[in-house]
C-alpha cells in the first residue's frame, strides 16, 4: 500500500491537475510549491493567491491533488504500523537520546541549531556510525548519506569514534557515501543522487546535511533576496521531507546561528514547522556550550515532546552522558 502510494505521487506532476497549466505550474514551483504534496494541503484562497488563479479552479485542483496521493483516511491500524516502522537512532547519549523520545527517528526531520562548536557536526559524526548498528544496539542496520557543505565531513573522527566502540573503522567508512556540495544549487541536485542511491537498493536510513543553510546563507544576502531564498529552502525541505517519509529515513540536518536568540528567532529556517506537512514530526534542538565542557541540547518546537533540556558531553569518544 505504501509502496503503491509512493510510486503514485511520483508519477503525477502538477500539470496533471485540472486547471493547472504549464505557466501556473511553474510559478507554483518556483514558489516552492513543486510536487502534489504541496498542493494537497493548501487552502484555495491561497493556492489561488500563490498560482493566479480562481478560487473554483484551485478548490478543485486541490481535491484532485488529494485523490492523486490519496490523502484520504487511512484507518487507524495503517497508521500505527507507520508509527511502529519509525526507526530510532541512538546519538551515544543517553540524555540527549531521552530529550528526543529515543533517538534520532526516521520518517522525520531533525534539525540542530547553534553557534559554532557547539556540536552539530559531532552529533552527525556520532549518528553517521551508530545508524550501522543493529536494531538492538539503538541502530537501524544501515548506511548513512552525507552532504558535505562546508567541508567539516572528518573521515579521521569517524574512525576514532568507531574504534572507541569496537567497530571496524575502514568498514564503518564504507557505511557512509559523502559528497562534498559546492553551492546551493549542486545541494539540491546531490538529493537526487540521493534518491538514485536509494533506489539502487542501498539501505540507506540517514540522510546527514552539515550545513543546511550555509550555502543559501552566503548566497542570498540583502534583504530583497530573502523571499527567494525562503522559497529555494522551501522546495529544498519539501524534496527532503518526502524522501523522509517514502523511505523511512532519518534526516539530520544542522544549521548554524549566532548566539543571540533574537537572530535564532528571527531565522527563516523557522519555517520548517510551518511547512511539513502529515504525519511527519520535526525535532528541533538548540545547542549551546554549558558549564566545564558540556554541551546544552534543547528541545524546541517539538509537535509530541515538551520543552526541556539536557547536557552532553563530546569526548574523544564520541556524543557521551560524561567524560570518562
Ligand atoms: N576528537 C575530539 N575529541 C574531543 N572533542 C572533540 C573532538 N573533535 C571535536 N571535539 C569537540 O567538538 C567541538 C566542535 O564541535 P562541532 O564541530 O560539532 O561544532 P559545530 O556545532 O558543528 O560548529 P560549526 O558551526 O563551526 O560547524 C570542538 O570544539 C571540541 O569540543
Ligand atoms: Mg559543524
Amino acid at each position: 500500500m505504501a509502496k503503491e502510494k509512493k510510486k503514485e505521487s511520483e508519477e503525477f506532476k502538477l500539470t496533471d491537475l485540472p486547471g493547472i497549466g504549464a505557466t501556473t505550474a511553474s510559478k507554483l514551483e518556483s514558489g516552492g510549491y513543486g510536487d502534489l504534496m504541496s498542493i494537497a494541503v493548501m487552502t484555495p484562497k491561497d493556492l489561488s493567491a500563490m498560482a493566479d488563479i480562481s478560487e473554483t479552479i484551485a478548490r478543485k485542483a486541490i481535491a484532485a491533488a488529494r485523490k492523486m496521493l490519496r490523502l484520504d483516511f487511512e484507518d487507524a491500524t495503517q497508521y500505527l504500523k507507520k508509527r511502529q516502522e519509525v526507526l530510532k537512532i541512538t546519538t551515544g547519549s543517553q540524555n540527549l537520546n531521552n530529550l528526543l523520545g529515543g533517538g534520532i527517528e526516521t520518517r522525520a526531520i531533525t534539525e540542530t541549531f547553534g553557534a559554532f562548536g557547539s556540536g552539530k557536526s559531532q552529533i552527525a559524526h556520532q549518528i553517521a556510525i551508530n545508524v550501522q548498528l543493529p536494531l538492538e544496539q539503538g541502530g537501524a542496520n544501515a548506511k548513512a548519506v552525507w552532504i558535505d557543505t562546508e567541508g567539516t565531513f572528518r573521515p579521521e573522527r569517524i574512525k576514532q569514534m568507531a574504534e572507541a566502540q569496537g567497530l571496524d573503522p575502514e568498514k564503518t567508512l564504507k557505511n557512509i557515501f559523502v559528497a562534498r556540495a559546492f553551492n546551493s544549487d549542486h545541494q539540491i541536485l546531490l538529493v537526487d543522487r540521493v534518491k538514485d542511491l536509494i533506489k539502487r537498493g542501498e539501505p540507506i536510513k540517514l540522510f546527514i546535511i552539515d550545513s543546511m543553510t550555509a550555502h543559501f546563507r552566503a548566497e542570498f544576502t540583502g534583504r530583497g533576496m530573502l523571499a527567494d531564498r525562503q522559497q529555494r529552502i522551501n522546495r529544498h525541505l519539501h524534496s527532503l521531507m518526502r524522501i523522509a517519509e517514502a523511505n523511512n529515513v532519518a534526516i539530520y540536518m544542522t544549521n548554524q546561528v549566532m548566539a543571540n536568540p533574537a537572530v535564532m528567532f528571527g531565522d527563516p529556517t523557522t519555517a520548517i514547522g510551518g511547512h511539513i506537512v502529515g504525519h511527519a514530526s520535526t525535532y528541533r534542538i538548540y545547542l549551546r556550550r554549558g558549564r566545564k565542557g558540556s554541551r546544552v541540547a534543547k528541545m524546541v518546537d517539538s509537535p509530541n515532546l515538551p520543552e526541556a533540556e539536557c547536557i552532553f558531553y563530546l569526548t574523544e569518544q564520541g556524543i557521551r552522558d560524561e567524560i570518562k
